[in-house]
């Protein structure tokens, strides 16, 4: 009902000075809104990845959704950094602050070794992680210029606890599949 032909003024307040736009309509051209207030459901394909040629985006980079005590990842298809001096795969790192919960969706999974589509990583705060050792040569190596993978994580502030389920077709080796060849416990 508010939509009309007519001149609309709108005034725009910066730094204490008012700037007039002027439309030959009202621009408050919204017919409604069909659905929830706020998006509950993504689809990956819909996503257009942040990333930059010369540095390795922090997962943060791919935050999709934050929410009280969580937050979620989406890592999609993305260009490979093709700049000589950049880090290709993620640097080591502890979380001190979430537990990380990966689940490996789709392609190949560039930074982890023996990781497959539809497997799931546990990674609890503070334990220290990054490219698994034959991932990193691999990047070091590979001319691959496309990481096809699609993955999501969820980052929790309070601690996960290992499910039954989960405990069923748990993976008791991941713990030391970034040990050196020989050292194994
Ligand atoms: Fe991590």
């Amino acid at each position: 009902a508010q939509q009309d032909e007519n001149t609309w003024q709108i005034r725009i307040k910066r730094r204490g000075h008012i700037s007039t736009v002027t439309y030959p309509y009202n621009p408050l051209d919204v017919v409604g809104w069909h659905g929830d207030n706020t998006v509950v459901r993504l689809n990956w394909r819909d996503i257009r990845p942040l990333m930059s040629h010369r540095y390795h985006l922090p997962p943060s980079a791919h935050t999709t959704f934050v929410a009280n005590g969580f937050v979620i990842c989406t890592f999609t298809p993305r260009p490979v950094e093709s700049d000589p001096g950049a880090l290709k795969v993620p640097f080591y790192h502890n979380n001190d602050d979430y537990d990380e919960v990966l689940f490996y969706h789709r392609g190949n999974f560039f930074s982890r070794d023996n990781i497959e589509q539809g497997m799931v990583t546990l990674h609890p705060c503070g334990f220290p992680h990054g490219p698994h050792p034959k991932a990193l040569k691999k990047a070091q190596t590979d001319p691959a210029t496309f990481i096809d993978e699609v993955a999501v994580m969820i980052d929790t502030r309070r601690a996960l606890e290992v499910g039954e389920a989960a405990a069923g077709v748990d993976v008791p080796d991941y713990v030391n599949s970034w040990r050196a060849p020989g050292k194994e416990s």
